[in-house]
């Protein structure tokens, strides 16, 4: 949801902003923009489209200069066009300002603004805050931080932003409220950005700003940090950047969703390493051991995510039912909070999130704590807003996912959430020890058998082909796999633009089946499952409507083959880890289909990779 990057220091900052910005497009690519401090001022390029793009228009530019901030944006407010790109700039041109998030009360300040004289160039919520800025600057006998603090105090929605100004040439400005926002701390000099990734290359010593919190980055001086809601100086400690650098590569894939789909079997390693112990008699989440007992007296859990997180949370239900034996409620975040849920306190909510920053997620975190329950984090972005709103949590170690498609994050969170219904139910005694083992030698041979799955890559690439000039497809799955039915038609239509339905297998028959004719392609996860013949069933009633049958299916299973127009067979696990393998097929399935349509799968139309808007 807009990526921000800024730099002051020693070296030319516009090579860093661009790289910086490229890296960090996933966060929104509608337009780009950058502003340099040049000695005769402020030096503004920006336009619609990709950092690419930016990068063009600005090869025969003068874009020296060592303090810069640059932006990639998600149309909110606005139309995605040059005029509501950022940076915006100050009426004298003399401050220039990059955003992310909303602000709520943008239009009673912009009245007050209009009516003080201002004139309002973009459609955008941002630009208030810089002639907010300026009008308080010019005003008030203050500097210009104080300006800045001084405007946020009267600011209601969230922000990160980065401001620079031509008055204040050895100042860069950086502020935060609900949108994330970290300072690199290099030699005498500070790299900025939404997150680590364009800052990795350069330092890995980082400070994570706090909401509320305004700081002064000047080369060559001690980091300087005020926060908006207290008067002093604050003490934010420096913290070791989590990320390196071969993680942001390609790596020899086409596209990053391609790698993220072939690094599940080392993610999913990840996610485990170290939590099982050596004889397997326990698991144990570092994160979470101050909380377990709380958690093992959990009158419910309620999971809140968002996207392909809430279907992780869906798989999790099915978990921790079956083996904690404790009622779990999940919610799209952004419903539970708005609904004036009933929480007790002794409710554990667990927060599902690979960002850590999606805006409703955090909000249903910050309800759950104002009402008194515990609230346990799983995310996958270390340092992250999530990872610090919430009591304890785990990790989930699958490494930075740069795709919007999340498919690496949602195989790491349901292990994580797997090993963390295991350890539960074994410390409840809901598992007996036999049953407990026979999940725990499964789920070690796990990667090993996505490893195969992902071997079925040319077969599921030549299934593909027939999905090309679809208008629509359904997903159909039971029990553990219905989740899995409806993360792989979100993979489809969210990268493909081919609208697809997920459904439990046995809802067809309430109305769905009513779309089914020989154009509708139904994909059908039909593993070996306790409700298998009820699936063959469901199969045969979409054949008798001659619906195109896509299997998915436990390897060796020839009586659904035999009905199926294609058949994918996978490895045989556990029941309750099928998930973990059936959605692979899935992932590759609306890969294939989106890059034969010629989409952009790494960034697809409308989509930003973190939601840090409600
Ligand atoms: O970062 P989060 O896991 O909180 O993000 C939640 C959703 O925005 C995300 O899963 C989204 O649905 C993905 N594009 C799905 O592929």
């Amino acid at each position: 949801m807009c990526g921000i990057v800024a730099y002051t220091g020693c070296k030319e900052a516009y090579p860093i902003l661009i790289k910086g910005l490229k890296r960090l497009e996933y966060r929104g690519y509608d337009s780009a923009g950058v502003a340099l401090l040049q000695q005769d001022g402020i030096a503004l390029y920006k336009c619609r489209g990709r950092v690419a793009d930016l990068d063009e228009m600005c090869a025969n530019k003068n874009v020296s200069a060592h303090t810069g901030i640059g932006h990639t944006r998600w149309a909110t407010h606005g139309e995605p066009n040059t005029e509501n790109a950022h940076p915006h700039l100050s009426a004298d041109g003399k401050i220039a300002l990059i955003h992310n998030g909303i602000i709520e009360n943008y239009l009673v300040l912009k009245q007050e603004l209009i009516s003080r004289g201002y004139t309002f160039k973009s459609g955008t919520d941002t630009e208030v805050l810089v002639h907010l800025v300026e009008d308080i600057f010019k005003k008030e006998d203050v500097t210009l931080p104080e300006a800045v603090r001084i405007a946020l105090s009267g600011v209601v929605g969230t922000y990160a932003l980065a401001i620079l100004s031509a008055d204040a040439p050895d100042q860069l400005i950086l502020a935060k409220k609900g949108s994330p926002l970290l300072i690199g701390m290099g030699d005498n000099e500070f790299f900025v950005g939404s997150d680590g990734a364009p800052i990795v290359e350069y330092t890995k010593k980082v400070v994570y700003l706090e909401d509320g919190d305004v700081a002064v980055a000047i080369p060559g001086k001690k980091l300087e940090i005020r926060n908006v809601n207290e008067e002093g100086k604050q003490r934010r400690y420096q913290q070791k950047l989590v990320m390196n650098l071969e993680q942001l590569e390609k790596g020899g894939f086409e596209h990053y969703m391609l790698k993220e789909i072939f690094e599940q079997p080392k993610a999913i390693k990840d996610s485990m390493r170290g939590r099982l112990n050596v004889k397997k008699d326990v698991v144990s989440l570092g994160g979470i051991i101050e909380y377990e007992t709380k958690m093992m007296n959990a009158r419910r859990f309620i999971m809140v995510a968002c996207g392909t997180s809430w279907h992780a949370a869906t798989v999790a239900e099915y978990l921790f039912e079956s083996l904690v034996r404790v009622p779990v409620e999940v919610e799209y975040a952004s419903e539970f909070r708005y609904r004036n849920p009933i929480i007790y306190e002794d409710d554990v909510v667990i927060a599902i999130s690979q960002s850590g920053e999606t805006a409703d997620t955090i909000a249903a975190v910050e309800l759950a704590k104002s009402r008194g329950a515990t609230v346990i984090g799983i995310c996958n972005v270390v340092g992250s807003t999530l990872a610090r709103a919430t009591h304890a949590g785990s990790y989930t170690h699958a490494g930075p996912e740069i795709g919007v498609a999340s498919t690496k994050a949602f195989t790491a969170q349901v292990t994580v959430l797997t090993l963390m219904a295991l350890c539960l139910a074994r410390k409840k005694g809901t598992l007996a020890l036999s049953e407990y083992h026979d999940i725990v030698n499964n789920l070690e041979e796990i990667p090993a058998k996505v490893e195969e799955t992902l071997k079925l890559n040319d077969q599921i690439r030549e299934i593909a082909k027939t999905f090309v000039d679809k208008r629509n497809a359904i997903y159909l799955g039971r029990g553990i796999n219905f989740p899995v039915a409806l993360e792989g038609a979100l993979k489809l239509k969210e990268i493909s633009y081919i609208h697809a339905e997920g459904y439990p297998s046995a809802e067809m028959k309430h109305g769905p089946i009513a779309l089914i004719d020989e154009e509708m392609p139904v994909v059908v996860l039909a593993t070996e499952q306790e409700t298998y013949e009820k699936t063959v069933s469901n199969i045969q009633e979409v054949k008798a409507r001659k619906g195109k049958i896509i299997s998915v299916v436990t390897r060796g299973d020839e009586l659904v083959k035999q009905m199926s127009d294609y058949c994918i067979e996978i490895p045989q696990t556990q029941e309750l880890l099928t998930p973990l393998i059936s959605c692979v097929p899935l992932q590759l399935l609306a890969y294939h289909v989106a890059v034969l349509r010629g989409c952009n799968v790494d960034k697809p139309r409308n989509l930003a990779k973190s939601v840090s808007v409600e």
